[in-house]
């Protein structure tokens, strides 16, 4: 659940259908387009994005390729970070920021209520310390506005989601973890407790991909390919974890949900946990 939202476990991550380092339009834009609509077909029902994605390329392709959606689809988007014309990714937090990037959302993804809103925080080297008071509760307002169904923080620190917790209620926790990047093992059993989504970004390693020997090892006791054995290692992990791997490739993309629902055995886990502990 993502607050009252029911969503498949197995959601989508929309960031690779952007051009190269997520700048610009994709090469193959009816491939794009395809990709979005056999996220459908399969019935995922949960999709991860960003107008900071080209920018505005991905929520602009999410509409293009299924708008108007279908009532069971629910799509997440992030504020707090734009672009700038090397390809960085500025923090853009100030109240003024986050007001015109919810309306952007709005605008184009062809909705009058966002389902559910992250506010990104941090920056590109992680999680950074500090209040997120003034940038929280700017979206706070807007969710009294009617624009914006559940909240939720990104790229934030253990104290931070606590500190959003004394404002208002969240509905999910997105930061990066995977089977070798293990940072927030303490945070994610918290948030089981509460109820509260933990979805992971760079799930499959991000821009460089998971690379094991222990890894490759289980994958191939299994007669599977790692990314299978690294997706179905986080749907195991907790049950509170939804799984948003990004993919331009159809093909990929039914690997991925193909091999995610995979069962590994108490060897295989325990050999897997080395990799990050
Ligand atoms: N909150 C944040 O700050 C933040 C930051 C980063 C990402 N995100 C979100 O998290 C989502 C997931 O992250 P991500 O897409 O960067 O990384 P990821 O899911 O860890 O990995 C994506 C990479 O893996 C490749 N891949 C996927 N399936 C594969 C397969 N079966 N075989 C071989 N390669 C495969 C993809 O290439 P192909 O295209 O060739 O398949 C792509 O290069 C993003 O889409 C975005 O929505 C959020």
């Amino acid at each position: 659940m993502l607050g009252d939202l029911s969503v498949t476990r197995f959601g989508y991550g929309a960031m690779q259908l952007a051009g190269p380092w997520v700048m610009g339009p994709p090469a193959d834009h009816d491939g794009a387009l395809a990709v979005l609509r056999e996220v459908v077909e399969l019935g995922i029902t949960h999709i991860d994005t960003s107008d900071a994605y080209g920018p505005y390329i991905t929520n602009r392709l999410i509409r293009e390729a299924l708008h108007p959606y279908p009532e069971s689809l629910h799509i997440v988007t992030k504020v707090g970070a734009t672009r700038d014309q090397q390809g960085g990714w500025p923090p853009a937090r100030k109240p003024d920021d986050l007001r015109r990037a919810v309306h952007e959302n709005l605008e184009n993804l062809g909705v009058e209520v966002l389902d559910l809103v992250n506010l990104r925080l941090g920056n590109a080297e992680g999680p950074q310390p500090g209040s997120l008071a003034e940038p929280f509760e700017t979206l706070v307002d807007l969710q009294r506005q009617g624009l914006i169904r559940h909240l939720g923080v990104s790229t934030a620190t253990a104290q931070q989601v606590a500190e959003a917790q004394t404002i208002a209620p969240i509905v999910c926790v997105q930061n990066m973890y995977n089977l070798a990047f293990r940072q927030d093992d303490e945070l994610i059993d918290t948030l089981a407790e509460q109820g509260i989504a933990y979805v992971p970004y760079f799930p499959l390693g991000g821009f460089s991909p998971l690379q094991s020997a222990a890894l490759s090892a289980v994958a191939a006791r299994l007669a599977t390919t790692p990314m299978s054995v690294a997706l179905a290692w986080l749907l195991q992990r907790s049950p509170n974890i939804l799984l948003i791997p990004g993919t331009s490739s159809v093909a990929h993309l039914r690997e991925n949900v193909a091999g995610a629902g995979l069962s590994l055995s108490d060897e295989d886990l325990a050999d897997l946990d080395k990799i990050g502990r």
